[in-house]
C-alpha cells in the first residue's frame, strides 16, 4: 500500500471503508504526473488494454476496444436516489436510497479482488477557482485513471489545494473481481450488473460495472452536472451541458455565447467552429464543449466557466473538413476509444477523411474493408484529448472568474421541423422552448429510439426533478439586470431533404446563424417576427461564399407549417402533465400563447421576402 499523501479525515477514512469493502490487492494514489500517467499506459500496452499508436503519426497516443458491450451512457441503469421519487421526478429512474446503499453494498463486497484501488483526488474547473469544486473518485479501472488526467486536474495538487475541506466521493468499479492467477480481460466490466448512481443529499456517487465514458469518469457527467445540478439549484447558479464559446468580431468586440445540444448534436464542433472565407477578421474560440457552470458575477452579469480539462470528443464525423481543431488536439497525447486501427499503426474512423483505407482493423479487433457491411468505428468512439492542444483555445478559458455569457444557445436534431435559427420572444418564452426541446437518437447512449424531449439537453443529466429545474431557469431569470440577461435562441443543423440529406451545410457555416444571434444580442440585427419567434431574413444574415444552399432552402427550413407547429405543441401537453403540480404555470401558458399564435397564423407561415417572391 502506497503512502497516503493527506491528512484529510474524512478521506483517509472512507478510502479504508472501501478498501475493506472493495478487497482490492493495493491501493494506490496518484500524484498526477507525466510519469505517473506514462507507467499507467505502459502496464495497459502489456496487459493488452492499450495498444500504443505509432509515434511518427501519433505521438504518445494509444488505442482502447471496450467490451462490445460497454460503449455508451446506460440511462436506464443511471439512478437519482434522492429521499422520495418525487424529487428525482418522472425522467430520472429512482430506487429508495437505503435499499439501493444495500444492493450496491453487496455488489461492491470484494469486487476490487485481484486488481489496484487508484485514489483519483480530481478539480472540476481550474484549481482554487472559486467557481470549482473537489471530487476524489476511487477506482479498479487504470483506464479510468488515465482518462481523468487528461479530462480534470488531477493528482497531489487537488490534495494540497483541498487540505481538510469537503469533496464529492465518487466510488467506482468495473465489478470484475479477479480469482488468484486469473489473467485480466483487455476491457473488465460486468455488464448485467450495471449501476450509475447518486444520492444527491449526501452528494455522493456510485458507479458499477460499466468502464466507459459517462458511466465511469465520474467527475464529468455524473459530478458535474448530475450533483452539480442539485448545488446549483440550492445555491443559484446553473450546472448545464453546454459547449462555451467566444466570439471576436473585426471591430475587436469580443463576446461569448453558451449552447446547449444534446449528446452527439454538435457541442464539439461548434465550440471549435471555424469561420467560413467570408468572415475576415473574425475569430471564434473555445472555452469548453460539454459542460459549463455558470454563476452570477460581481459585474452583473453570468458568467461561465468550463469544469473540464480536456474533451471526450465524439470521433465519427471528426475530420479536417469538419472539425481541424479537433483534428489537431487529438494529434498526440491522446486516448482513442473504439476506432479503428490502420495498417500503419494510426487511427481512423468514418468522416475522418475523404478516402476511405482499403484495410483496417475495426473497433472489435477484426479485419474490415470497406465493402465489409460493418463500420470501421463504433458511431460512440471517442478521443480522449487535452483541451490546450486546440488551437482555438481561448486565452481566458481557464480564467477562475469565468466568461460572460450573451446568449444561450440551444438545439436538438430534429430532421422535419424547426427552423435553422429563431429567438425567443423574451427570457420566459426561451425557457419554455429549451423546455420542450426534442432531439433524435443517437450512439451516445443505449438503447435510445425515435424523438425524445430532451430539456435543455439534460435530460440524461439533471440530478432532480426536471420541472423544479425549469423553475431554477425562470428564477435565475429574474436575478439578472436586464440587458445583461442573456438572450434565447433556438437552432438546428438537421434538417434533411426528401433524401435523407442534410439541407444545411452546417459546421463552419453554422458561423452565419451565430453571426445573427451576436447581432440581435447587440440590438443591431433585424428580425421577423413568426409564430414560434423572432427569425431572420434573407437580408439578416451573410450568404457570400455559402456553397449548396440558395435561397429556396433557406424559404424551405424557415417556414412555419401550422399543421405541423400544431401537432408540436398539442403533444407538449403530456410532456408537461408527466410533472403534475410541479410544471410551472409559465411555461404551461407559454404553450397556450403559441396555440393561439398559430391559430391566427396562415397554414404556412413563410418570411416577407419569401411571400413577396411569389
Ligand atoms: P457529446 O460529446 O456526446 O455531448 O456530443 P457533442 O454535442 O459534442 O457532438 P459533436 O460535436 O461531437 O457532434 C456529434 C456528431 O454530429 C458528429 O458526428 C459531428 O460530425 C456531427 N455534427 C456536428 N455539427 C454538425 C453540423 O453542423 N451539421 C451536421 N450535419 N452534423 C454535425
Ligand atoms: C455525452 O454522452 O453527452 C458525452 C459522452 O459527452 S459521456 O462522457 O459518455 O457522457
Ligand atoms: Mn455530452
Amino acid at each position: 500500500m502506497s503512502m497516503s499523501p493527506t491528512r484529510n479525515q474524512k478521506l483517509l477514512a472512507w478510502v479504508e471503508e472501501v478498501t475493506k469493502l472493495c478487497e482490492p490487492d493495493r491501493v494506490y494514489w496518484c500524484d498526477g504526473s507525466q510519469e505517473e500517467y506514462d507507467r499507467l499506459c505502459q502496464e495497459m500496452v502489456e496487459s493488452g488494454t492499450f495498444i500504443r499508436l505509432n509515434p511518427a503519426k501519433r505521438a504518445n497516443s494509444y488505442l482502447c476496444r471496450s467490451d462490445p458491450a460497454d460503449v455508451a451512457r446506460v440511462e436506464d441503469r443511471t439512478f437519482i436516489c434522492s429521499r422520495t421519487k418525487d424529487e428525482a421526478g418522472p425522467t430520472n429512474n429512482w430506487t429508495d436510497p437505503d435499499a439501493m446503499r444495500a444492493t450496491l453494498k453487496t455488489l461492491y463486497a470484494g469486487c476490487m479482488k485481484g486488481r489496484t484501488l487508484y485514489v483519483i483526488p480530481f478539480s472540476m474547473g481550474p484549481l482554487g477557482s472559486p467557481i470549482a469544486h473537489i471530487g476524489v473518485e476511487l477506482t479498479d479501472s487504470p483506464y479510468v485513471a488515465v482518462n481523468m488526467r487528461i479530462m480534470t486536474r488531477m493528482g497531489s495538487k487537488v490534495l494540497d489545494v483541498l487540505g481538510d475541506g469537503d469533496f464529492v466521493p465518487c466510488l467506482h468499479s468495473v465489478g470484475k473481481p479477479l480469482a488468484a492467477g486469473e489473467k485480466d480481460v483487455a476491457w473488465p466490466c460486468n455488464p448485467a450488473n450495471r449501476y450509475i448512481v447518486h444520492f444527491p443529499e449526501t452528494r455522493e456517487i456510485m458507479s458499477f460495472g460499466s468502464g466507459y465514458g459517462g458511466n465511469a469518469l465520474l467527475g464529468k457527467k455524473c459530478l458535474a452536472l448530475r450533483i452539480a445540478s442539485v448545488m446549483a439549484r440550492e445555491e443559484g447558479w446553473l450546472a448545464e451541458h453546454m459547449l462555451i464559446l467566444g466570439v471576436k468580431s473585426p471591430d475587436g468586440k469580443k463576446r461569448y455565447v453558451a449552447g446547449a445540444f444534446p449528446s452527439a448534436c454538435g457541442k464539439t464542433n461548434f465550440a471549435m467552429l471555424i469561420p467560413p472565407a467570408a468572415y475576415e477578421g473574425w475569430e471564434v474560440t473555445t472555452i469548453g464543449d460539454d459542460i459549463a457552470w455558470i454563476k452570477p458575477g460581481p459585474d452583473g452579469t453570468l458568467r461561465a466557466i468550463n469544469p473540464e480539462a480536456g474533451y471526450f470528443g465524439v470521433a465519427p464525423g471528426t475530420g479536417e473538413h469538419t472539425n481541424p481543431n479537433a483534428m489537431i488536439a487529438c494529434s498526440k497525447n491522446t486516448i482513442f476509444t473504439n476506432v479503428a486501427l490502420t495498417d500503419d499503426g494510426d487511427v481512423w474512423w468514418e468522416g475522418m477523411t475523404r478516402d476511405t483505407p482499403a484495410h483496417l482493423i475495426d473497433w472489435k479487433g477484426q479485419d474490415w474493408t470497406p465493402d465489409c457491411g460493418r463500420p470501421a468505428a463504433h458511431p460512440n468512439a471517442r478521443f480522449t484529448a487535452p483541451a490546450n492542444q486546440t488551437p482555438s483555445i481561448d486565452p481566458d478559458w481557464e480564467n477562475p472568474a469565468g466568461v460572460p455569457i450573451s446568449a444561450f444557445i440551444f438545439g436538438g436534431r430534429v430532421s422535419n421541423n424547426f427552423p435553422l435559427v429563431f429567438q425567443s420572444f423574451d427570457w420566459t418564452h426561451g425557457v419554455y422552448l429549451a423546455a420542450t426541446m426534442g432531439s433524435e437518437a443517437t450512439a451516445a447512449a443505449d438503447g435510445q429510439k425515435g424523438i425524445r424531449r430532451d430539456p435543455m439537453a439534460m435530460l440524461p443529466f439533471c440530478g432532480y426533478n426536471m420541472a423544479d429545474y425549469w423553475t431554477h431557469w425562470l428564477t435565475m431569470g429574474t436575478k439578472i439586470e436586464g440587458d445583461k440577461l442573456p438572450k434565447i435562441f433556438r437552432v438546428n443543423w438537421f434538417r434533411r431533404d426528401e433524401n435523407g440529406k442534410f439541407i444545411w451545410p452546417g459546421y463552419g457555416d453554422n458561423m452565419r446563424a451565430l453571426e445573427w444571434i451576436l447581432a440581435r444580442c447587440d440590438n443591431t440585427g433585424s428580425a421577423v417576427e413568426s409564430p414560434i419567434g423572432f427569425v431572420p431574413d434573407v437580408q439578416d444574415l451573410r450568404w457570400d461564399g455559402l456553397v449548396d444552399f440558395d435561397k429556396a432552402k433557406f424559404y424551405q427550413i424557415m417556414a412555419v407549417h401550422k399543421d405541423v407547429a400544431r401537432v408540436e405543441a398539442e403533444t407538449q401537453e403530456a410532456h408537461f402533465a408527466q410533472f403534475g403540480e410541479h410544471a410551472p404555470q409559465a411555461l404551461l401558458d407559454q404553450r397556450t400563447a403559441l396555440l393561439a399564435r398559430l391559430d391566427a397564423a396562415p397554414d404556412v407561415w413563410s418570411l416577407p421576402t419569401a411571400q413577396a417572391a411569389e
